[in-house]
């Protein structure tokens, strides 16, 4: 069975999007999945590349029984090759990734479009706020999650 790949996307690859990997990950794992998906996340901006991510997505992650994440990197004009799914964080990511060098765009939408409760149509950017706008994320990601795995399972 051929594998269905998704990448998440974000600015920085240190808040929204390692989170929804991470969780995502954690979802196909538990479902026993793993073998079926690749799961990576990325920026569009490179200031990160090679970074953990932020601290209060390591703690939010934490909190909530995730432990495993991977480090930033810069998406690149190959991904609208490999990947199935480019899923962006907000409307500014996803404007970016449909003008990128190489882009794909059919294959790129929005993460809200997956899931949720339909009211927020962005992921906000949590990080010049404090920690209470990482759990906020958190708990939209956990959501948009669960509609993703729902719709790329059935
Ligand atoms: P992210 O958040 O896009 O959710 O990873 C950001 C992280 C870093 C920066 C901006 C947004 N930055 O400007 O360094």
């Amino acid at each position: 069975m051929s594998k269905t790949s998704v990448l998440f996307v974000c600015l920085g690859n240190i808040c929204r999007s390692p989170m929804a990997e991470s969780i995502f990950r954690h979802k196909v794992d538990r479902a026993g999945l793993a073998e079926s998906f690749v799961i990576e996340s990325a920026g569009t901006g490179d200031w990160h590349v090679g970074d953990n991510p932020d601290p209060r997505t390591i703690r939010v992650l934490a909190q909530n029984g995730v432990h495993e994440f991977s480090r930033a990197r810069q998406v690149t004009s190959s991904d609208f090759a490999e990947f199935d799914h480019i899923i962006a964080m907000d409307l500014a990511n996803e404007r970016d990734l449909c003008d990128w060098n190489g882009s794909v765009p059919h294959r790129v939408s929005l993460m809200s479009s997956w899931g949720g409760d339909g009211g927020r149509i962005e992921v906000p950017d949590p990080y010049y706020g404090d920690f209470g706008g990482f759990e906020e994320v958190f708990k939209m990601l956990d959501s948009t999650t669960d509609g993703l795995l729902v719709k790329l399972t059935k």
